[in-house]
């Protein structure tokens, strides 16, 4: 039977990134941040001179994007990019605008397509993204869609970035929640929204602990 996949989708701020660590971490299974990638390929561009509407020279990009995830599986991984650590640098909201520019063309999806699926290997996998249960691993065992409200997702944001020692302003973070949400759910090419057979989890008022358990609880009751 094939290498089981938990696929955890939904819209940035939702607790994806740490909940996919901590359901990896209990089954002992490898992570896909796919998100990472996507951010990777907007700074390859921008390294790059490439433009983010330049889908041909992106698609290039995609197909030879250099990087490498070091220590992936206990949450403290280290992302390199051509040989530099870039993991602070991607995770800056500039960072995310860019992945989500990049990320709306069809042929810089397509490119990295294979990559992803790639990281499927024993004894399983947790993927972290948009469109994990709906694209590129439409067979996953277990299919969650973790949602929250635009402010609950805002504010802990705010809370990850004062963490790490960025600036950051709550109502800025707001609105680039809700534009982020609206060019990720409205685009053409795998838009965000759950799949048929997603169990969707609305996080706004459970905790990361309650919403973890749901997730460990929907994965033992698969067949
Ligand atoms: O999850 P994260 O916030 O790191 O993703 C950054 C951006 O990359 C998202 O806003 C989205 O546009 C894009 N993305 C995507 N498909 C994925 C993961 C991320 O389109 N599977």
């Amino acid at each position: 039977s094939p290498v089981p996949v938990i696929a955890i989708d939904g819209p940035s701020g939702s607790g994806k990134g740490t909940i996919a660590h901590r359901i990896a971490a209990r089954f002992g299974f490898h992570v896909l941040d796919s998100g990472a990638l996507y951010r990777l390929l907007g700074a390859a561009a921008q390294r790059h001179a490439v433009a983010f509407d330049n889908e041909a020279a992106l698609e290039v990009l995609a197909a030879h994007l250099d990087v490498q995830f070091i220590g992936d599986d206990d949450g403290e991984a280290r992302i390199l990019l051509e040989g530099e650590d870039v993991t602070n640098a991607i995770r800056t909201e500039e960072a995310g605008r860019a992945a989500s520019q990049v990320a709306a063309l069809p042929r810089v999806r397509n490119a990295l397509l294979a990559r992803q699926q790639a990281f499927r290997d024993t004894p399983g996998l947790v993927a972290d993204g948009r469109d994990m249960g709906t694209v590129v691993f439409p067979d996953a065992e277990l299919k969650i869609f973790l949602t929250a409200s635009a402010q609950a997702r805002a504010e802990r944001r705010y809370r990850q970035l004062l963490e790490k020692g960025f600036d950051a302003s709550l109502a800025a973070l707001v609105e680039d929640i809700q534009a982020r949400d609206a060019r990720d759910t409205q685009r053409s090419v795998a838009p965000l929204k759950p799949a048929d057979d997603a169990l969707v989890l609305d996080s706004t008022d459970l905790g990361i602990e309650a919403v973890v358990q749901r997730v460990i609880d929907a994965a033992r009751s698969v067949p």
